[in-house]
């Protein structure tokens, strides 16, 4: 059975009051329902973090070795700025799916740049909380074509 990780960054604690015409009024339980429960459906375990600090998401990243087959990251605001996030993800070769809420293409100049993208095997952004569940299938498929290729 495939193991994932999901990793929410930092302020996606708060989705549901935050900024909700961008987010959506969804909340993070929500979501991670509807992931716990997709995750069942595709045969595969999952376990779901949030934090607020680079740092730990670095260690949590690190700790996946040997422990996960995928990650599924949301990095929220550490997408343009974490090159610490970026290295984890290199280093740890895990196969990793970034995702967003909303698409970072269409809104501030500064969101367009992402650290993650070209270090990941895929990218969802702009499909709301569906992203999150389009990740976690694009990512459980890609590790059975890897399986069995
Ligand atoms: C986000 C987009 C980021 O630019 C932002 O900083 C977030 C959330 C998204 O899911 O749309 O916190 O990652």
């Amino acid at each position: 059975m495939f193991k994932v990780l999901v990793i929410h960054g930092p302020n996606l604690n708060l989705l549901g009051k935050r900024e909700p015409e961008i987010y959506g009024k969804t909340t993070l339980e929500e979501i991670n329902s509807m992931l716990r429960e997709l995750a069942s459906e595709l045969g595969v375990y999952i376990e779901l973090i949030q934090s607020n600090h680079e740092g730990e998401i670095v260690t949590k990243i690190q700790e996946a070795i040997g422990k996960f087959d995928g990650i599924l990251i949301n990095p929220a605001a550490y997408t343009h700025t974490s090159i610490a996030i970026r290295d984890a993800i290199i280093s740890t070769s895990i196969p990793t799916v970034e995702v967003h809420i909303s698409n970072i293409y269409r809104r501030e100049e500064f969101r367009r740049r992402s650290f993650i993208s070209d270090v990941a095997v895929g990218v969802v952004s702009g499909f709301g909380k569906e992203s999150y569940l389009l990740g976690l299938r694009g990512l459980v498929n890609y590790l059975k074509e890897k399986q069995s290729a």
